[in-house]
């Protein structure tokens, strides 16, 4: 297992991204533990791109439940039909909002959290398992470049669920 992270000292997402993926997929390779793995993830981000917030929900009894994150406190459930994250998890779609403060219906854990992307995470059947929440301390922080990108650590997850 990788015991730290390399990637270029660049502003260029793109291609971090594209550094950071395979540390991801040999950082989870050796580990079959959901919480360690997802752990993980979220100290590569948070490591690389200095997020506010990194963190998941997974599927739980009805709701969405926090699992593995760094960052702030947060809160524990989401009903499916509320927040960004339950918009993510009813649509199946990547979100993103550029500005916290003009969703409708956006759940504010910290006031310092101005932009926010959220990924589902799909299982085997095609279910959504959970969702992956970015949170940024910058207005319109996320692009299609981090959709791009997080989608290939999402599909390093889904690989090992
Ligand atoms: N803002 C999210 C809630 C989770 S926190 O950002 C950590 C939402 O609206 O679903």
């Amino acid at each position: 297992m990788a015991e730290s992270l390399a990637f270029s000292k660049t502003s260029d997402r793109k291609q971090i991204y594209e550094e950071l993926a395979p540390q991801v997929a040999s950082l989870v390779a050796g580990e079959r533990d959901l919480v360690a793995n997802l752990a993980n993830v979220t100290a590569v981000l948070k490591e690389a791109f200095g997020f506010f917030w990194v963190g998941f929900y997974l599927k739980k009894e009805e709701q969405l439940v926090l699992n593995a994150f760094q960052g702030t406190l947060a809160c524990t459930r989401i009903d499916f039909d509320k927040g960004v994250c339950g918009h993510a998890y009813t649509t199946r779609e990547i979100v993103i909002v550029p500005n916290v403060e003009e969703f409708p219906g956006h759940i504010a854990c910290s006031s310092a959290s101005k932009s926010e992307i959220v990924l589902p995470i799909f299982d085997k059947t095609g279910e959504v398992f959970g969702v992956l929440d970015i949170d940024s301390d910058r207005f319109d922080d996320f692009s299609e470049i981090d959709a791009e990108g997080l989608r290939r650590i999402v599909e390093i997850i889904e690989s090992f669920i």
